[in-house]
C-alpha cells in the first residue's frame, strides 16, 4: 500500500491563492491523498490572513505551514489558535499562538506533519530545529505512523543537514522533507538512503513574473537604487510549483518523489 502526498511551495498573493482551487484541479496535478501548502506569502507578499486560510483549505489543502512572515498579519493570531491545520514553527517560543505541528488521520493512517524554521541568515534567534525536532517526534512517537516536515529556511546546507540528519533516525519514521521559503524551485528532488524523500526547495506558487513574485520595478528600487521600496505582488500567470511524494504508510519511507507544476491565468 502507498500514500500519495502533495507539498506545494509558498503561495504568493492573494490571486494565487484563489488561483488555488483550479491549479490542483485542473489536470495538471495528479490526485493525491494529501496536501500541504506552505500559505506564510500569501496575504499580498507577507503573511496570511483567516479568510486566505480558509481559502487555501476550501481548496484542497489538508495542512497550511508557514515560515517567518506568519505573524506579519496579525489577525491570524487569534485564528491560529483554533485550528489544527495550519502551523507556525514549531521552534517559535512556547508562548506563541498556534502550534508547530499537527496529527492528521488518512485512510487509517496517522500523518504528523511539523513545520520548522531554519537559523541560517533568519531573524529573531530561535530555537535549534534539530533539537526541537526531535525532541517533537520522540514525544508523539506512538501517535503518529509517518511523519512530514516543511522545514523553512534560506541556506541550502541547513536544509540538506537536517534532511540526512533525520533520514539517518529511521525510528523516528520521517517519510519527506522539504525546504520552502527560497521560492526558487532546486532540482534535487530525491530519496536520501534511509528512505525519507527530500527536496532542498519547492519553489513557490505564484506569479512567474517579477522577482520570486514581487513586482521588478519594486526589487529594483531596493537593490539597484538602494532606496526604500513597498513590494507589491506581481502580475501575469500564477505558477504553481510541487513535490508529490509516493510514500510506503507501513515502513515510512518515500518510494517516488516527482515535482509537478501547473500554471492559471494570464
Ligand atoms: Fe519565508
Amino acid at each position: 500500500m502507498s500514500m500519495t502526498v502533495l507539498a506545494v511551495g509558498d503561495i504568493v498573493g492573494d490571486r494565487a491563492a484563489s488561483d488555488l482551487h483550479a491549479l490542483l484541479h485542473g489536470g495538471a496535478i495528479p490526485h493525491v491523498d494529501f496536501i500541504v501548502v506552505n500559505g506564510e506569502n500569501a496575504a499580498a507578499g507577507r503573511g496570511l490572513t483567516p479568510s486566505l486560510a480558509r481559502t487555501i483549505l476550501d481548496a484542497g489543502a489538508d495542512v497550511i505551514t508557514s515560515g517567518n512572515h506568519i505573524w506579519d498579519k496579525i489577525e491570524i493570531k487569534d485564528y491560529i489558535d483554533g485550528t489544527d491545520s495550519v502551523l507556525r514553527p514549531a521552534n517559535y517560543p512556547d508562548a506563541s499562538p498556534g502550534i508547530g505541528y499537527t496529527i492528521k488521520k488518512v485512510a487509517g493512517w496517522r500523518i504528523l506533519v511539523l513545520n520548522v524554521l531554519g537559523v541560517g541568515f533568519m531573524d529573531p534567534p530561535l530555537a535549534c530545529p534539530f533539537v526541537i525536532t526531535e525532541r517533537i517526534l520522540r514525544r508523539e512517537l506512538q501517535y503518529y505512523d509517518f511523519a512530514l516536515i516543511d522545514i523553512h529556511a534560506e541556506s541550502t546546507g541547513e536544509k540538506l543537514a537536517f534532511a540526512r540528519y533525520f533520514d539517518s533516525l529511521r525510528e523516528l519514521r520521517v517519510a519527506a522533507i522539504w525546504g520552502t521559503h527560497t521560492h526558487i524551485p532546486t532540482s534535487d528532488v530525491r530519496i536520501l538512503p534511509g528512505g525519507t524523500g527530500f527536496v532542498t526547495d519547492l519553489g513557490m506558487t505564484g506569479p512567474q513574473d517579477g522577482v520570486l513574485g514581487i513586482k521588478t520595478e519594486n526589487i529594483l528600487t531596493f537593490l539597484r537604487d538602494k532606496m526604500p521600496s513597498r513590494f507589491s505582488v506581481s502580475d501575469g500567470e500564477t505558477v504553481l510549483e510541487g513535490v508529490v511524494f509516493t510514500i510506503d504508510e507501513a515502513t515510512a519511507q518515500t518510494k517516488k518523489a516527482v515535482r509537478v507544476t501547473a500554471s492559471f491565468g494570464a
